[in-house]
C-alpha cells in the first residue's frame, strides 16, 4: 500500500482562510479586530524568523499584530511589566512570549504571568488544567493542527488506537490529552517504553514529536494506520552537495509511507499548521473575550 499524503501547507491555508473569513465577520458585525502580541527577547535567529512569520501572517488574516522586541539582557522584571500591559490592553486578545528565553530568565514565571485567556500558546498552567479535565481551554497550536488534520482525514477519531511518541509538554502530553477527549485509546510512549515498535504497532494514529531523525520506520507501522509526524530534524545531505543539510521528520518517510494509509511529510506537514492553528487561537480568544460564539470549525 502507498499511503496519502497529508498536506498540511495545503490545509493550513484553508485554517487561514476560514480565519481571515471570520475575523472579516468580526469586523463587520461586531466592529473588533483580533489582535496578537508577540514579545521576543533577545536576537535567535531562528526565533526572528518564527515572529516574522507569524507578523506576517496575522495582518494577511486582517487582525491587528503587536511585536515588542527586548533585549537578551532584559530583566525579568521588564519582561513581566510588558506582559502585565498587555494582559490589560483591550486591543490585545492573545499574546505569545517567543521560547526559549535567554537563561537568566525563568519560562515557567513568565508564561504563568500571562493571562490565561490570552494565552495563545496554551502553555499557561491553567489551560492546560482546563484541557487535562476536558473544559474549555486555549489548547497549543502544534496539537490543534494534529487534531484538525486527523479530523479532517478520518472523520470520527472515537474508538481508534493512537499512540503519541513523546511525552513534551508542549506537544506530546497535550496531544495525547486531545486525543483522549475524542474518545481515542491513548498510550504515551516515550525513551524508556519496553518494546516500543510493537506498541506503535497496535496504532490506528501514531504521532511522533521526540526529534529523532527517521526514527520511526515502516516497520513499527500498522497497515493502513495514519502517521502524523511533529518532528523536524535538520541531518546532512551529501547528495546535495557539501556540507549541505536537509529537514526530515521522527518518521522514515519512503518506509512508512509503504505501509501506512496517510501520512504528513517533512517539510510540508504539521509545520505550517502551527502558525494557522496560533491566529485560529487568537480569533477564538476573542471571541470569547467579546462574548461570542466560538468561531466554527478551528476549535479544538
Ligand atoms: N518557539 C518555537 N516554537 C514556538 C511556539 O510555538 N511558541 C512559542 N512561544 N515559542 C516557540
Amino acid at each position: 500500500m502507498t499511503a496519502a499524503i497529508i498536506d498540511g501547507k495545503a490545509f493550513a491555508a484553508t485554517v487561514r482562510e476560514k480565519v481571515a473569513a471570520q475575523v472579516a465577520t468580526l469586523k463587520a458585525d461586531h466592529g473588533v479586530t483580533p489582535g496578537l502580541a508577540v514579545v521576543l527577547v533577545g536576537e535567535d535567529p531562528a526565533s526572528e524568523v518564527y515572529v516574522r512569520n507569524k507578523g506576517k501572517q496575522t495582518v494577511e488574516v486582517g487582525m491587528n499584530s503587536y511585536e515588542h522586541k527586548m533585549d537578551a539582557d532584559t530583566t525579568e522584571e521588564a519582561l513581566l511589566a510588558v506582559i502585565d500591559k498587555l494582559n490589560n490592553d483591550p486591543a490585545v486578545h492573545g499574546i505569545l512570549v517567543q521560547l526559549p528565553l535567554p537563561d537568566h530568565l525563568n519560562e515557567d514565571l513568565v508564561i504563568g504571568a500571562i493571562a490565561p485567556e490570552k494565552d495563545a500558546d496554551g502553555f499557561h498552567i491553567s489551560n492546560v488544567g482546563l484541557l487535562g479535565t476536558s473544559q474549555k481551554a486555549m489548547v497549543p497550536c502544534t496539537p490543534l493542527g494534529c487534531l484538525m488534520m486527523l479530523r479532517d482525514h478520518h472523520g470520527s477519531l472515537s474508538g481508534l488506537n493512537a499512540v503519541v511518541v513523546g511525552r513534551s509538554n508542549i506537544v506530546g502530553k497535550p496531544m495525547a490529552n486531545l486525543l483522549l477527549r475524542d474518545s481515542c485509546t491513548v498510550t504515551i510512549a516515550h525513551s524508556r517504553t519496553k518494546d516500543i515498535e510493537a506498541v506503535c504497532r497496535q496504532a490506528d494514529i501514531v504521532v511522533t514529536a521526540v526529534g529523532r531523525p527517521q526514527m520511526v520506520t515502516g516497520d513499527w507501522i500498522k497497515p493502513g494506520a495514519i502517521v502524523i509526524d511533529v518532528g523536524i530534524n535538520r541531518i546532512p545531505a551529501p547528495e546535495k552537495g557539501e556540507g549541505k543539510m536537509r529537514l526530515v521528520g521522527d518518521v522514515d518517510f519512503a518506509s512508512a509511507a509503504e505501509v501506512a494509509g496517510a501520512i504528513t511529510p517533512v517539510p510540508g506537514g504539521v509545520g505550517p499548521m502551527t502558525i494557522a492553528c496560533l491566529l485560529a487561537n487568537t480569533l477564538t480568544a476573542c471571541c470569547r473575550a467579546n462574548g461570542l460564539a466560538e468561531p466554527e470549525g478551528l476549535t479544538a
